[in-house]
């Protein structure tokens, strides 16, 4: 089983980023982190963080048939990207959307997630914790 964590624009600014919001913890631990839940998932992970859409739209595509599962945040792409739908739709993995703040309480233009229509489940408002709850839900999918 090897998944993809995918994080959009800004995700490795956290720890300096509004941490009210986002938490103190850096992006260098949350990698630590996730390669630990993976060895303790028993499955490959490899983590990839762009600010850039189109680059995430070709790694969405590389991963075609060569990747079990992803985890995506999306991060403000979620509520403006038909691009990135279109690339979760057209590979057609297995995607869990994760956001580590609770979108659902934010401004009405976080309300929308056009990346979130092409995912089967959607993580909101556990912190880093829920990139860990995003793997877990994929690996017992893949057993
Ligand atoms: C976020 C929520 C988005 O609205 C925001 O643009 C982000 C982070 C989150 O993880 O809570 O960059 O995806």
């Amino acid at each position: 089983m090897k998944i993809l964590v995918i994080n959009g624009p800004n995700i490795n600014m956290l720890g300096v980023r509004e941490p009210e919001i986002y938490g103190n913890q850096n992006y260098e631990t949350l990698l630590c982190d996730i390669e630990q839940w993976a060895y303790e998932l028993n499955c490959e992970v490899e983590c990839f963080q762009s600010n850039h859409e189109g680059v995430i739209v070709d790694k969405i595509q590389q991963a075609y048939s060569e990747i079990d599962g992803i985890v995506i945040n999306p991060a403000a792409y979620t509520h403006t990207s038909i691009a990135i739908l279109d690339a979760l739709k057209a590979v057609g993995l297995p995607t869990v959307e994760v956001h580590i703040s609770d979108v659902t309480k934010r401004e009405d233009f976080r309300q929308i997630s056009y990346t979130g229509m092409a995912c089967e489940e959607h993580i909101i408002g556990k912190g880093l914790e829920g990139y860990h709850l995003a793997m877990q839900y994929l690996c017992e999918k893949y057993k």
